[in-house]
Order: structure tokens, then sequence, then C-alpha cells
């Protein structure tokens, strides 16, 4: 317990119970959340509270939200109202939420009138002050609300939670400038800021001495970065080369790469460092050059296409997806067959695909020519459809060879299986070998055989 700071409120709450307060919190969004969500549960953690998975066990629930699409409003005001029952059985039960929607004003608007159970609501640039708030709520015994606008200082060395002991998720920037026309983000997570290339790197030697042998680089558009070092201003490739003298790390990743800023350098990185993983996240959002200007996305179709030719000449066996979003304001049947087209063009091994959802203040919740509802959902089904097949018939070509699999834990729906992913990110279930504690492989880089492809994953067995 050496870390342990406990406050008073945890000292008390041990004493009354005979064990530490519980903190359940629920993640919505993406990896930038979760990886707010780690750090949250290690400041917590070093004040004394544990971790518990079952909300109905915890005596502190935290909401970590995102406001990406409205299904994610929707889920979050869902989950709310399941924490007021908790409340109303527990009335010392500490509602905490956080995250992007709590950048939003009309979200706040709405919790300060009809949600008057929350107790805690805080931002995304100041989330490490979270514990802080439930410390004040405790003594002062009200609400406790902290927004900040934008970001005022860069957070170095925060403890967090990993969610696996082998890899970890490591924040390189944070925010966005882009501003796409359909995208809350630029607004809940502020402008581009780049951490310090010493801070990243002394981190990431901090985690390979904990057990880590991969990271994921993190930030709305990691080719963007522009760190400030000692020397001089680090771009994205430099990092890159850095990390991977890491001696003791084994792989890199990192998301999510715009395409505007996918330099010849970078894609060089792909066939120079021997610890990057052969796989890109490269979003196009659509495959007409219309809709992309509209989207304010600052590529055309042509331009991404050749980057894509780029990275398979660097690197023949890479893998790539994609984030695909049908029925942007504007999109005409034409427009969507571009889209179709250039699904078939680049042949994805993942894509993501989302119907537009209009944001509040984003430009496109102005455009005028919004997609019909039956005509958006139309199209998503014909698009998922393609995607899938294509994805099928890729994972077949797996089929009999042998890859490097880094096994993350016992498979989801079969426990006496393990799943892990390879160096292109598939994802790969194996059958635990007769007479070996499964736990033990964890962690580790093993030599897997594919015996069977399936849509979204590969069985295989260990050689
Ligand atoms: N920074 C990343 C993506 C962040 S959001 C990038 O630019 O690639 C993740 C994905 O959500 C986006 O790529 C986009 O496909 C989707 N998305 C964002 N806003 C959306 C909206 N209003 N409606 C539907 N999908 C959206
Ligand atoms: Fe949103 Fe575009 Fe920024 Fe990605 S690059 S976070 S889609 S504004
Ligand atoms: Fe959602 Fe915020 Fe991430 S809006 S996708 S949690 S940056």
């Amino acid at each position: 317990m050496s870390k342990t700071n406990r406050n008073t409120f945890v000292e008390d709450f041990v004493k009354r119970n005979g064990r530490e307060p519980r903190v359940s919190i629920t993640t919505f969004g993406c990896q930038m959340n979760e990886h707010d969500s780690e750090i949250v549960m290690g400041l917590l953690k070093e004040r004394g509270y544990s971790k518990v998975e079952e909300r109905g066990e915890a005596d502190v629930a935290i909401l970590n939200t995102c406001s990406v699409r409205e299904n994610a409003d929707k889920r979050f005001f869902g989950t709310l109202g399941q924490l007021k029952k908790l409340k109303e059985k527990n009335p010392a039960f500490i509602t905490c939420v956080c995250g992007c929607m709590m950048q939003q004003q009309h979200i706040i608007d709405k919790l300060k009138t009809s949600y008057p159970w929350v107790d805690v609501i805080v931002g995304t640039h100041n989330i490490h002050t979270l514990p802080g708030l439930m410390d004040n709520l405790i003594e002062e015994k009200k609400r406790q609300l902290e927004i900040l606008p934008e970001a005022v200082e860069m957070m170095e060395e925060l403890p967090s939670q990993r969610l696996f002991k082998h890899k970890a998720l490591v924040n390189i920037m944070y925010g966005c400038n882009n501003f796409c026309t359909y995208c809350i983000v630029p607004y809940t997570r502020g402008r581009e800021r780049s951490r310090s290339p010493e801070h990243i790197i002394q981190e990431i030697r901090n985690l390979v001495a904990d057990g880590v042998v991969e990271v994921m680089l993190l930030g709305q558009n990691v080719n963007s970065y522009r760190g400030a070092g000692e020397d001089g201003t680090w771009e994205f490739p430099r990092l890159l080369e850095a990390i991977n003298e890491i001696e003791g790390l084994e792989r890199i990743r990192f998301m999510t790469s715009h395409p505007k800023d996918m330099s010849d350098e970078l894609i060089s990185s792909f066939g120079k460092l021997d610890k990057l993983c052969k796989y890109v996240h490269l979003p196009v959002q659509a495959g007409s050059d219309k809709v992309l200007k509209k989207m304010n996305r600052r590529y055309k179709v042509s331009d991404y296409l050749k980057l894509i030719e780029k990275l398979r000449k660097t690197a023949s066996e890479i893998t790539i997806s994609t984030d695909i979003i049908v029925g942007f304001p504007g999109e005409t049947d034409e427009d969507f067959e571009g889209t179709l087209n250039l699904v078939e063009t680049v042949r994805y091994d993942s894509a993501f695909t989302f119907l537009y959802s209009i944001r509040k203040d984003t430009p496109a919740e102005k455009f005028k020519d919004q997609v019909e509802e039956s005509v958006k959902h139309e199209r998503f089904n014909r698009l998922v459809e393609a995607v899938n097949k294509i994805s099928a018939e890729k994972n077949c070509e797996y089929m009999g060879k042998t890859y490097k699999v880094l096994v993350d834990g016992f498979s989801k729906t079969n426990a006496l299986s393990l799943s892990g992913r390879t160096d292109g990110f598939k994802l790969v279930n194996f059958p635990v070998p007769e007479g070996i504690d499964g736990e033990r492989l964890i962690g580790k880089i093993l030599d897997v055989k594919i015996t069977e492809a399936k849509t979204f994953s590969l069985e295989g067995e260990l050689v």
C-alpha cells in the first residue's frame, strides 16, 4: 500500500465498512476516453479506492461520456437513469460524469435542470481534478462542477490503472484542429497540443519496465504531432524512430492518422522501423470528392488512393482499416456509389461504418440537404455488406499460415480459448493447449497457425 494516500473520507469508510470504497467506471467513445478512464482510476486507486466492474456493487459510479454521435448521447442519458435508482437505494452513493459531452453547454444545462442527483461534473481538459472534486463534494455536501473551455496546462506523470499488464495506451497529442464539418471533437477536445518527446519516451520506458511490450500512441490526429523537444520541434516520424529504439518494447501502434498529413516520411517508417506494426487506420469518410470537400477533409479520392498505393508498396503485408460516414448532407446515389467503388478498390481489412449523425453547433448541422433516414439506412446496409464480404475474403488469405500473436487474454466467448492480435491487428482465437496454464501465456508473443477464417476474426492453433 506504499502508494496509497488515503484521505479522511476513505479512512472513515474503511473503518465503518471494513473495506475500501468501490468505484465503477463506464467509458463511452474512443481510446482517448479509455485512457482518461485509466488515469482517473489510477488517481483514485492512489487515494485508496478500489475498482469494481458491477455498478450495483459500487459506492461511486463514473460515466465517461462521448458525444461523437447521437447514439452515444442517448446511451449516456439511459445509463444516468439507472444511476438514479442506485442513488435512491443508497443516498451516500456518488455519481460523477465526465468526458466530451460535458464540454457542451446544452448538456450541462440539461444536467443542471433535470438531473439533480448527479454529484460531480467535470470536462475533458481537467479530468485529473475529478478525485479532488469528489473530496470537495464529501466535505461541502454540494454538487461540484468544473468545466474549462480550453486546456490550461499539459499534465504529466499521471498514474494509470491499465486494462492490460502487457500493453498500454499512450497519449502523444490532444485535441484537433481539423474541423471536419460533421465533427464535434474539435469543440470537446480543444486545439491540438503535443506532449514533449522526452516525456513520452520516459513514460514508455517506465511502462516497459512495468511489463509493457506494446504501446498504442494516441491522438485525434497523431501525424500532426509536433512536440517541443530539448533540441527543437519533433515531428511524428522522428518520435516513432526514437520509440523504436526503446529496449524491451516489441510493438508500436498509433491511432488515428489523417490522410492529409500522411507524409512520405511517415509511410517510409513502415519499411524502416521493425517494431512499428504493419497496420494503419486511415479514415477516408467518403468516396466522393464533392462530399469530401463539404466535409472539409482536404484531400481527394485520388490523393487517398495514392497513399494506399504507397503504403502497400512500402510494406506489402500492411493491413488497412478505415472509418466511413454514410448519408452526409447532400450525398447523392452517385456519391454513395463512389464510396462503394472506393471500398472495392482499396479492399479494407476492416471498416467502421457510421450513419451521419447531426451534431449541435457543427457547420454540417446547418446544411440544408440532409439525407432521408430510409435512404441512409438502405445505403448503410449495402455498404456494410460490401465491407464484410471483403473482410471475410481477406481473412481467408490467412488460412494455413503462421503469425506472431500477442496474447491479450481469454477469449470473450470461450473460456478455454485465448485471444490476441497479429502485428496487422487481426483478432486470433486459439485453444489453450492441454496441460498448459493459459494464464501464463497472456502477454506473450506466440506463433499461431491459422486454421479457420471468419469475417471478424481468425481461429488457429499454437505451433
Ligand atoms: N480523429 C479521427 C476520428 C475521430 S471520430 C479521424 O479524423 O480520423 C471517429 C469517427 O467517427 C470518424 O472518423 C467519423 O467516421 C465518425 N464520426 C465523427 N463525427 C460523426 C458524425 N457526426 N456522424 C457520424 N459519424 C461521425
Ligand atoms: Fe473530427 Fe475530423 Fe478532427 Fe477527426 S480530424 S477528430 S473527424 S474534426
Ligand atoms: Fe467521443 Fe470524445 Fe472520443 S466525442 S470519440 S470520446 S474524443
